[in-house]
């Protein structure tokens, strides 16, 4: 598995090098299915999701079970104590978005993570019990499958519980990141959770988590109150109660997911389908995409300086703009229309001057047309009759605050870092943003998840989606471009090298040895400032190839796997 692993990077490397399509047959693919296939961060996730599929699930069916298997399988991210955006298109071209974000909780306030004097008191909104919000995880795979599923309840859901309860065995990765948050976890949580091993985990141990089962087997007898009512609420009360949070029963109660329109425009043949306010997401991915539209950046190649530039100069506009206008649709007025409507993307790029960086400075939010009414993770479906579901779901952080409820055996998100707790203060992804993020009681805090359906002649041509905070927005760009503009297969657009700008801080972060050294000082040469880093998102994706047949593209950066059939 390493060697074939190791294999597609070097052959994707040598492709990268080339800047051009390789010939057809030393391009790499990844796994091609005729019927179905689901693309997650996890192999059982996957597994699990394409068995729903060959039970005569639909997409749905599956990316539900793929839900759920992921808050057993991949406990950094995969929840049921968080929140997530689902995007589904059905084979007659309609699409639907539901929004089963965090909300702040009902005692939540403005100023809340910031002392008397107005500073911002560190660690709060990110470590503490106040940085939970209320988790939206549990009511929105119930809503979408009791509105669009086939299968029953119990046997979509049933994979998860026999996974928590009979354990899977950790990969390499796993076992090292659940080593590295050990002490952490000890910390915080009254007693011993599932998640600490006796001595270290290694690579092939088995993981049982009988408490999460349990969980589990309540939502599959009670719907959404074997989660926000009942014994697990109680549960989760407890730990509030411990660490002084502010989630009441009232909230859990209070807590409904929400169908919302997909935002939609088309970028030259194509039509892109995402994710409305409250994520950033579709928005920024197409502006990106217009401000892009009118530069021929396949033409003058992959990682061409002048293709960074374009690209870049577009990032720094795009996140000025988010920084003002995004929020809550709820509570704040979007002008989502202005923003992505293609007149006003190239206004804002009229002031780019080719061969020359923009100083940041110099850049503001825009004006649009006026007001109308480091864990995260994404998984890609599709079914045999063109169902398309593309999925992102977070804790936000890493484990959350890595509290793990009591008993119940579910880690706790940190999403109310998401907002902006104080004008100007960045975010653990260095974002920053005012009054239309702010914290008020009931609200769902900006996000940035991308999840992502990509249509061409009026079918389904990609499903496409990341993690990675601020650059997830700027992953999803660099696939789509990468297979609409620089024609690569599913596989080499997800491998290929990233690189991210987000207006602030003024640099464009790469992934180390990924970006050629020419082409740094080419741009270096114009005045941009670069920044070194490790992986840039986790994508996973599929693409509807010209034979009719599925590729996936499964991020090699961690244990992200495509399984089809
Ligand atoms: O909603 C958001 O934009 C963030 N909470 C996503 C966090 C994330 O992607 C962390 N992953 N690496």
């Amino acid at each position: 598995m390493k060697n074939l692993t190791t294999t597609i990077i070097l052959i994707t490397g040598i492709f990268m090098a080339s800047c051009k399509p390789a010939p057809e047959q030393t391009r790499t693919t990844g796994l091609i299915a005729e019927n179905g296939m689901v693309v997650s961060a996890h192999p059982e996730a996957s597994n699990i999701g394409v068995k729903i599929l060959k039970q005569g699930g639909n997409a749905v069916d599956a990316a539900v079970a793929t839900g759920f298997a992921l808050a057993v399988s991949y406990p950094a991210a995969g929840n049921i104590g968080g929140g997530g955006f689902m995007v589904i298109r059905f084979p007659d071209g309609r699409a639907v978005t539901l929004d089963y974000r965090e909300k702040a909780p009902a005692g939540a306030s403005e100023n809340m993570f910031q002392d008397k004097n107005g500073n911002v008191i560190k660690g709060l909104s990110r470590t503490s019990f106040l940085a939970s919000g209320v988790p939206g995880s549990v009511d929105g795979l119930i809503t979408a499958h009791g509105k669009y599923g086939k299968l029953p309840f119990d046997k979509v859901i049933r994979p998860a519980i026999d996974l928590a309860r009979n354990g899977f065995p950790l990969t390499e990765k796993q076992a090292r990141s659940l080593n590295r948050v050990k002490e952490q976890l000890l910390e915080v949580n009254d007693g011993v959770p599932a998640f600490i091993a006796d001595s270290v985990w290694h690579e092939g141990d088995t993981l049982r988590q009988p408490e999460l089962a349990h969980t589990l087997e309540l939502i599959r007898d009670q719907g959404r109150d074997g989660f926000y009512a009942g014994e697990t609420a109680g549960k989760i009360m407890a730990e509030m109660h411990r660490g002084n949070g502010l989630i009441t029963m009232t909230d859990l109660e209070n807590y409904h997911s929400v169908w919302r329109k997909p935002v939609t425009d088309s970028f030259k043949l194509y039509k892109i389908i995402s994710m409305p306010p409250p994520s950033s997401g579709g928005v920024a991915l197409i502006q990106l995409l217009h401000m892009t539209e009118p530069y021929p950046v396949a033409g003058w190649g992959w990682h061409d300086p002048k293709t960074i530039q374009v690209m870049v100069e577009a990032e720094k506009r795009v996140y000025a703009d988010r920084a003002e206008y995004l929020g809550d649709p709820d509570f704040v007025k979007i002008p989502v229309k202005g923003l992505i409507s293609r007149e006003y993307c190239r206004d804002r790029m009229s002031d780019f001057t080719p061969g020359h960086a923009t100083p940041v400075d110099s850049i503001s939010a825009g004006n649009p047309a006026p007001y109308e009414s480091e864990e995260t993770t994404h998984y890609s479906v599709m079914d045999n009759q063109g169902t398309a579901v593309a999925v992102t779901t977070t804790l936000n952080g890493g484990y959350g605050i890595k509290v793990v409820v009591k008993g119940a055996g579910f880690l706790l998100n940190n999403e109310m870092d998401d907002f902006s707790i104080k004008p100007g203060y960045p975010n653990m992804f260095g974002l920053i943003g005012g009054q239309a993020n702010a914290i008020e009681p009931g609200k769902r805090m900006l996000s940035s998840m991308t999840p992502t359906i990509v249509e061409k002649d009026g079918k389904p041509l990609m499903i496409v989606g990341s993690p990675g905070g601020s650059t997830i927005i700027t992953s999803v760009y660099q696939t789509i471009l990468n297979v609409v503009e620089h024609e690569m297969t599913m596989q080499e657009a997800v491998s290929a090298g990233r690189f991210h700008h987000q207006w602030k801080p003024d640099y464009i972060s790469y992934e180390k040895g990924k970006l050629d050294s020419l082409t740094i000082r080419s741009l270096e040469n114009m005045g941009y400032k670069f920044h070194a880093r490790g992986s840039i998102g986790r994508v996973d994706a599929i693409l509807v190839r010209p034979d009719g047949k599925l590729e996936g593209g499964a991020d090699p950066r961690a244990d992200d796997t495509a399984a089809g059939y």
